[in-house]
């Protein structure tokens, strides 16, 4: 193999040009990491704050800036070599994983390449019935609509609250999917489905024939109705948007219900919803492989489907981000390497 790669390098923080297509070492796989050739990179948002220095944060909580540094968590590929410990993999297999998360948030996971480094235990075997676009576009959002519905999958400290975050149960509940045509939104929609839930999609009017096709029963076109004005008597908000007024879904959900925030930063409704008697939680997404083959079954038979929104090739990531800051996304943006 050649000590270097093809990878979208970012050498200073800004928009989208600032990716470039160029030489890097190719990475060395440590005792328990296999070395991944990259066949598809999905974005997720984190990407894009990285890419921008994360400017919405305050300035002590900004990364330091480690250049050149190599963007993306999300992967589908095959096995080209194993380190000395690794051994649940084998040169030839095909995997999937979403790297390095949270570890690597503020320094790139470096999926963005034509080959990455992953730790064992955030691999899984790629769902057979899937190709490497699909594959590559499910892991952040799948991991996070299952760690919000399904089980935590981890005990680290929560860096949104004080408590572990604890799902609910969903079967004949009636559940409302803020943003159900984006990553997480389509698939905790599918997630919810599986489990038995009656589903309420919330997106923009485009979206509406893909989302009933996956299963929503109802479906709010928020540039025309507030959701909060046009629902009532839901079990469980997930509320996978985020940004000004996350209060407004406390008003929809029953006594006892809860409201799953994917993006907290910014609600200010804690006291009104203890007086509503709701459960406000939410939780960082974290890499597990365990969890990625489990839910992998699901993409395999077709229970969940991952919607391509675009595709670009590795060297046109810059063209990427430019359609992710477009916003409108419906499913996933993928890399194809
Ligand atoms: N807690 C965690 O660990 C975790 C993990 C993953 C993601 N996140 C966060 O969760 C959020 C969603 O991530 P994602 O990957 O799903 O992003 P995404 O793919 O960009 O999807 C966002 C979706 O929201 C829709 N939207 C925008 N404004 C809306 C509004 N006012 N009401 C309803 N829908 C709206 C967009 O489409 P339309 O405008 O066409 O409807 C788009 O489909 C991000 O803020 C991300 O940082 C957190």
């Amino acid at each position: 193999m050649n000590d270097t790669m093809k990878a979208v390098l970012l050498r200073e923080f800004g928009g989208p040009d600032v990716l470039r297509y160029e030489e890097a070492p190719t990475p060395i796989p440590q005792r328990n990491e296999v070395l991944v050739r990259v066949h598809a990179a999905s974005l997720n948002p984190p990407d894009l704050y990285l890419r921008d220095g994360y400017r919405a944060l305050p300035p002590a909580w900004r990364p330091d800036a480690r250049f050149p540094l190599i963007l993306g968590t999300d992967v589908s590929g095959e096995v080209i070599a194993v380190g000395d410990s690794a051994s649940r993999f084998s040169v030839g297999d095909e995997v999937y994983s979403m790297v390095r998360f949270p570890e690597d948030v503020m320094t790139g996971s470096g999926a963005y390449a034509q080959f990455v480094r992953v730790h064992e235990d955030e691999l899984a075997f790629k769902p057979q019935g899937i190709d490497h676009v699909q594959a590559a576009g499910a892991p952040m959002s799948l991991l996070t609509a299952w760690q919000f519905l399904i089980d935590p999958g981890h005990d680290a400290p929560n860096p949104f609250q004080a408590f572990r975050h604890a799902p609910v149960p969903l079967k004949g509940k009636t559940v409302l999917v803020n943003g159900a045509g984006g990553g997480v939104g389509h698939l905790a929609l599918q997630v919810a489905k599986w489990q038995g839930a009656r589903v309420i999609a919330v997106a923009s009017g485009k979206h509406e024939n893909l989302l009933r096709e996956l299963g929503a029963d109802a479906f709010i076109d928020y540039t025309k109705t507030a959701a909060d004005a046009a629902a009532t008597d839901v079990d469980l908000v997930i509320d996978a948007v985020g940004g000004e007024n996350m209060e407004r879904f406390l008003r929809v959900i029953k006594p006892g219900g809860a409201l799953f925030l994917v993006n907290p930063l910014g609600f200010c409704g804690h006291e009104e919803a203890a007086h509503r008697t709701v459960t406000v939680s939410s939780t960082q997404v974290r890499s597990n492989g365990t969890q990625l083959a489990e839910a992998g079954r699901l993409l395999d038979d077709g229970t969940l489907r991952v919607v391509i929104d675009s595709t670009f090739a590795l060297a046109q990531a810059a063209d990427a981000h430019h359609r992710a800051s477009q916003g409108g996304i419906q499913g996933k943006i993928v890399l194809i390497a």
